[in-house]
């Protein structure tokens, strides 16, 4: 007796969870095919891409992506009907092995493949995925947002443009395009080793991180020099030191950074000491 209890509880548990009802992260409203093909061209998408499109309407940033410019990929899309469109658009243009459409929560959905996200979503909705967008993307990954910001974060690249097909949306012209580069995580003690010009022993720099901005110092001579104009796009990291001639840049890989000075002398940092 106590076992069966013990197993209708979990079962309406397993249930309730099941049957929570969704945030609704904005109406059924497609992007212009205009605007699709800028997110997709902006994003610089192509057939190594892996698209995953939050709210996918009737499919078209998925469906373009794969027809137009080769890339494979998925949206979700919590209204059923519009997930059936999507699926039989891309069966009957024959992209279904390279563009599916899933019933599901996109709050709830694994982004962790993508190469490339894409939203059209309500803003106040762009910034609840502020955290899972951080957490689940690989350093490198385009966020491509259709009007609204993630705020707070530095836009790697912004668009603005008019169009009229917007007035009846948003009741204006204005369209802007939002493009976000996923960081590298920099931030922490690092060993670095520069060239004899800058220190001749290993120099311990730290980095402070907020998503792509960088700031932080390099200890030199006992001094703790301030970086400025630090930022990431990717694993890309570049910054200047104060009262130094020369840009740094370097790549981020895990725990290790390679870089150049100016292009020219290499430098290299250890996470860690
Ligand atoms: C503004 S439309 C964008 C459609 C498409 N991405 C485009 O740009 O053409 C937003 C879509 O998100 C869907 N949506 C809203 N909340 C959702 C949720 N929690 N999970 C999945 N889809 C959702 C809506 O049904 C709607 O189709």
């Amino acid at each position: 007796m106590m076992r069966l209890t013990a197993m209708l509880l979990t079962a309406s548990a397993a249930l309730a969870a099941d049957v929570q009802p969704f945030k609704d992260a904005g109406p059924y409203v497609p992007s212009p095919q205009s605007v699709v093909s800028d997110m997709l061209r902006y994003a610089d998408v192509g057939p190594n891409d892996f698209l995953i499109d939050l709210g996918s309407g009737d499919g078209r940033i998925v469906l373009t992506a794969a027809k137009v410019f080769g890339a494979r990929g998925f949206g979700v899309e919590i209204k059923e009907d519009l997930v059936k469109r999507a699926n039989d658009a891309a069966q009957k243009e024959g992209l279904a092995d390279r563009a599916k459409f899933l019933k599901q929560d996109l709050f709830k959905t694994d982004i962790s493949q993508a190469t490339v996200v894409t939203m059209y979503l309500l803003p106040d909705t762009v910034n609840l995925l502020k955290d899972k967008l951080l957490t689940e993307l690989k350093p490198g990954t385009r966020i491509v947002s259709h009007d609204y910001p993630l705020t707070g974060w530095m836009a790697d690249n912004l668009w603005q443009m008019d169009l009229e097909e917007k007035v009846k949306i948003s009741g204006v012209t204005t369209t802007l395009i939002y493009l976000y580069v996923v960081p590298a995580k920099v931030a922490g003690k690092w060993q670095a080793h520069m060239p004899p010009a800058i220190s001749r022993q290993p120099a311990a720099l730290t980095l402070k991180q907020q998503i792509s901005r960088v700031s932080g110092s390099l200890r030199l001579d006992g001094r703790d020099v301030p970086i400025e104009d630090g930022k990431l796009r990717g694993e890309h990291l570049s910054f200047r030191l104060v009262g130094h001639k020369g840009e740094f840049s370097g790549v981020v890989k895990g725990g290790a950074i390679e870089g150049m000075i100016d292009g020219k002398m290499p430098w290299t940092a250890t996470l860690g000491g």
